[in-house]
């Protein structure tokens, strides 16, 4: 069978961006937020589905258990994602029947429709240390055709550091909305890392960012449905509806670990990519953690 073309990056305001992702850009430009959305923002592969999918549960597990017979992908639209041939994620999130609407992006900062500011909207950005997250996007290229060619791994990993892969720099990223944290009081900065080491704590950390309280046995729903395994199983979740995504090439539920960077690395990338690290993360109060 002919393997469709894998859409190519070019430079789209100082980010690396791909078509699917700036065809629609007026429109995420002019979209409107209210002032009860939340974005969940995130650099690709940093855990996005794991907080989109706590955020459901924790907001409409209980009150709306038919929304489990959907993809989590439509219930959480890609507020970016404008592939001509598929719904657009802005139309997605229009339609979207529920208060609050949960909205995903992996837009840099600066790329932010400006309603949500405007509005003062509740964000959840989740951030993945580099190393991990470079192996993650790595096989995420390969397994999905929506995403430029990845080539081989030592190839991805110069890409990564220079900023040359789809919505740019993980640096720029990280930082960036870092730095935003200092002036919009209602951005939750999460790390993966945690989420790892204790889900529970991190699940009640964002209950109180989001003013909800639920029953001991709610949580427990919540915990139990997040575990890798569950979500792995979870035809709603695993995005085994995703046409572009062939999971025998690479299951989007891959590993979920921390410190799987260290059966990639060799030694001399490692001691290179710690260079760059040291270079670009110049914010000590920012700090990444690869093994828990
Ligand atoms: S995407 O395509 O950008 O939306 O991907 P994203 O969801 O951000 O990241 C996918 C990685 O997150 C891992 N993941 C989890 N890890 C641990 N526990 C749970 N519950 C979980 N859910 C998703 C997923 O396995 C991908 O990481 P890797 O390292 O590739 O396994």
């Amino acid at each position: 069978m002919e393997q469709p073309t894998r859409p190519t990056l070019f430079d789209f305001h100082g980010v690396s961006m791909t078509k699917h992702f700036t065809d629609n850009w007026d429109n995420v430009q002019n979209f409107k937020a209210r002032p009860d959305d939340i974005l969940i923002a995130t650099y690709p592969k940093a855990g996005t589905t794991w907080v989109s999918y706590i955020l459901e549960l924790l907001h409409f597990g209980e009150t709306c258990p038919e929304r489990q017979s959907i993809p989590l992908n439509q219930r959480v639209p890609f507020l970016e994602f404008g592939k001509s041939s598929l719904p657009r994620g802005t139309d997605l999130a229009d339609q979207l029947p529920t208060t609050p609407r949960l909205i995903k992006t992996h837009l840099p900062v600066q790329f932010i429709p400006k309603s949500f500011w405007e509005q003062n909207c509740r964000i959840v950005y989740v951030a993945r240390n580099a190393k991990d997250n470079v192996v993650s996007y790595f096989h995420f290229g390969r397994m999905n055709n929506g995403h430029p060619e990845p080539g081989d791994w030592n190839t991805f990993l110069q890409k990564f550091n220079e900023g040359k892969v789809l919505f740019g720099s993980w640096y720029d990223h990280v930082n960036g909305w870092w730095e935003k944290k200092q002036t919009h009081s209602k951005l939750h900065y999460m790390f993966y890392e945690d989420l790892i080491e204790d889900s529970g704590r991190e699940i009640d950390r964002l209950c109180s960012f989001l003013g909800l309280s639920p029953s001991a046995e709610e949580k427990e729903i919540v915990s139990t449905g997040v575990k890798f395994d569950n979500m792995k199983q979870n035809k709603m979740i695993n995005h085994s509806n995703v046409q572009s995504m062939n999971q025998n090439v690479s299951p989007f539920m891959r590993k979920g670990k921390v410190g799987d960077w260290k059966n990639h690395f060799t030694v001399a990338q490692d001691e290179q990519f710690d260079k760059v690290c040291k270079q670009k993360m110049k914010n000590p109060a920012l700090q990444f953690r690869t093994a828990v």
